[in-house]
């Protein structure tokens, strides 16, 4: 089971995937919604699958409010010392991101990186990130994409590629209901993201804005 899983994987590692945010969450969330127009004075952030809190913790540090999901408590402990470690506040919320609907405030802002369901479970997660935002609020979100396996890289990822994702799946979830693509690309990058993500890799990108 995926939570039992994650779990085991935090309970191993010092911060697996790394105390610093992930790099197209920062750069995006700078450029995209602080620097945008009519950036809200504060500035409400759902993350999905936080993980060990590298992401939420720095988007706290910039001054927003920000809540942490995730299904693994041992993630979200950790997440909670970084977050302490740091002095920040983040609301950590243990919970399938894909299961009941939430009653979190919908958010300026929803991020998620690396969150790989099965394939059946994809629209799912697509809708999970449109659910939490509110009118006019963005989604920024980096996946694996299916040739980080078929160029045989090593730099991180679930085995089955069927589970990564490609930008035309997020441009067809997203396409249609309303929302703005700003972004929706492939990408060829270098991680450097703890013991859990590191060297080369295949990424799709993406960041939408909702109507
Ligand atoms: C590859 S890790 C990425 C963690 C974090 N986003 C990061 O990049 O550091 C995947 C995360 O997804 C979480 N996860 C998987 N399925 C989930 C679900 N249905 N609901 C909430 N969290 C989930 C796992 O517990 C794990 O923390």
């Amino acid at each position: 089971m995926a939570e039992t899983f994650w779990d085991n994987v935090f309970a191993k590692h010092d911060y697996h995937y790394g105390t610093e945010p992930n790099e197209w969450i920062r750069s995006g969330f700078l450029e995209y919604v602080l620097a945008g127009d009519g950036a809200p004075r504060e500035v409400l952030v759902t993350e999905l699958a936080a993980g060990e809190g590298r992401n939420a913790v720095w988007l706290a540090e910039q001054g927003c409010v920000v809540t942490a999901v995730d299904l693994s408590a041992t993630g979200l402990e950790k997440a909670r010392a970084l977050a302490a470690q740091r002095g920040v506040a983040v609301q950590m919320v243990k919970r399938d991101v894909l299961g009941q609907p939430t009653d979190h405030p919908a958010a300026h802002v929803v991020v998620s990186t690396f969150f790989h369901v099965d394939p059946q479970r994809k629209r799912q997660l697509f809708h999970a990130h449109q659910a939490l935002t509110r009118s006019g609020g963005f989604v920024i979100a980096e996946w694996f994409h299916p040739d980080q396996r078929a160029g045989g890289y090593s730099s991180g990822g679930p085995h089955d590629a069927a589970m990564l994702i490609t930008p035309e799946e997020v441009r067809n979830a997203f396409a249609g209901s309303g929302w703005e693509i700003l972004v929706c690309r492939r990408r060829e990058r270098d991680l450097n993201e703890g013991a859990g993500h590191h060297g080369e890799a295949v990424v799709t990108q993406f960041i939408g804005r909702a109507g």
